[in-house]
């Protein structure tokens, strides 16, 4: 009777790589020894073995003295350090040896916002340690190990990572659609809904939903709307909106984007005096402009007053987003990094007053709103980003970790 392959930790060669590992052996014989226990059991090699058995050629064999624990770990670290492992495969054989070997892995080290995703980061020195032994750069240990954990519930898209088909970035983006879709697939959330002090979240077209604001009555204006070329046109209606309703001399503080810059400060010009323009850096990977050969690393932010500017307080005029840019498997597409924002509201009002956000997305201004003392009055016309702005509010009212870290 064949024995069960105990140290085989690996997931077996998929066909293209095994027809591969065939037609060398078949061409040139076993050239790496199959390693075996005492006993006999193949530690590693399952697949020379067995294509060897198949073409009735010779296998040559190592044996090594060790206990089960040992078979196993050095089956583990064979396989990393000389298969093509891909990054989720990669992370999953880590995670195995570092559990053989007794490297705690810390838990919780980064919240990810999710029920069902248990993010695993190593202690630095001990993951550092054993990447470093394997050849791998700790930095690049941890970037899979986060991968992996955000692909946990999508074996199909963890396996198209690993066969090279996709990067990671776009296996994120779809478990982001994903989970996205199903967001949208339920009840949708109540017109209205308020939470905490002074906290209001409404689900419609800020043109119409927002149009009971009274006149004057606000105290900024701060957002983030589309900065594709269809959104350009939403410049002038938050333009005639925010002069609408802000208070003489107060300020609209507007995410822009880089492609319609012009034509969106044209735009948020037509009723609303400009007073200066900022910046966020953005952390992570560039944003690449194909056409034009650019990487951007900064987004504009337009600063526009009702009337008159009445400087309040000192603004600083820049920000760097916080964090690597990383998003939850949970974010929106579009999900800002709380921080700035914090920045922004801090700077144009004071405690107590009402700030409005017309596209308000996941809630980062609602959320910077409640974190900083302010009220806020947010809308989103997507049904599916007004309940993850009530699920975020509600999570910062309860106290829970929700800094976003996008871009
Ligand atoms: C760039 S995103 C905002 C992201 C947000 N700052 C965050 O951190 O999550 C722009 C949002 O504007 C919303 N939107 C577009 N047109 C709108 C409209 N006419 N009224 C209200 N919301 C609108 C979109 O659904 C989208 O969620």
């Amino acid at each position: 009777m064949k024995r069960r392959p105990v140290f085989q930790v690996m997931a077996p060669l998929d066909r293209d790589a095994l027809a591969a590992l065939r037609a060398d052996i078949a061409a040139h014989g076993v050239q790496v020894p199959v390693v075996r226990t005492a006993d006999g059991r193949i530690v590693d090699g399952h697949h020379r073995a067995r294509i060897a058995e198949d073409l009735g050629i010779d296998c040559p064999s190592l044996t090594v003295d060790v206990d089960d624990q040992a078979a196993t770990e050095m089956a583990l670290r064979l396989n990393l350090l000389r298969r093509h492992l891909g990054p989720v495969a990669w992370a999953a054989a880590f995670r195995r040896l570092a559990e053989v070997r007794g490297v705690k892995l810390g838990q919780g080290a980064r919240n990810d916002r999710t029920s069902d995703s248990v993010s695993e980061v190593a202690r630095p020195a001990d993951l550092s340690a054993l990447a470093t032994e394997l050849g791998v750069n700790p930095r690049t240990a941890r970037r899979r190990l986060r991968l992996a954990d955000k692909l946990a519930g999508h074996p199909d898209l963890a396996a198209r990572v690993d066969r090279g088909e996709i990067d990671g970035r776009k296996a994120e983006e779809l478990v982001r659609r994903e989970n996205f879709a199903r967001r949208r697939a339920e009840a949708p959330p109540p017109p209205r809904t308020t939470l905490g002090d002074g906290i209001e979240v409404r689900c419609g077209d800020f043109r119409d939903v927002l149009a009971d604001v009274p006149g004057g009555s606000v105290d900024a204006v701060v957002c983030d709307p589309p900065y594709d070329n269809a959104g350009v046109p939403l410049y002038s209606d938050l333009s005639a909106f925010a002069a609408r309703v802000l208070k003489p001399g107060r300020l609209l503080v507007v995410y822009c984007g880089k492609v319609d810059l012009p034509e969106q400060l044209a735009r948020l010009g037509e009723h609303l005096e400009y007073v200066w323009t900022g910046a966020v850096f953005l952390p992570g990977r560039h944003n690449e402009h194909r056409g034009r050969m650019i990487r951007g690393r900064w987004r504009p932010v337009a600063i526009f007053s009702a009337g008159l500017y009445r400087p309040r307080h000192w603004i600083i005029d820049a920000f760097a987003s916080e964090g690597n840019g990383a998003k939850s498997p949970t974010d929106h597409h579009w999900q800002q990094s709380v921080g700035p924002f914090i920045r922004w509201v801090e700077q144009v009002t004071e405690p107590g007053e009402l700030v409005v956000d017309p596209f308000c997305g996941s809630g980062t201004t609602g959320i910077a709103c409640m974190s900083t003392g302010r009220r806020f009055l947010g809308c989103d016309i997507d049904p599916a980003s007004v309940s993850l702005t009530v699920e975020r509010l509600r999570a910062a009212e309860r106290g829970d970790d929700v800094e976003g870290e996008g871009a």
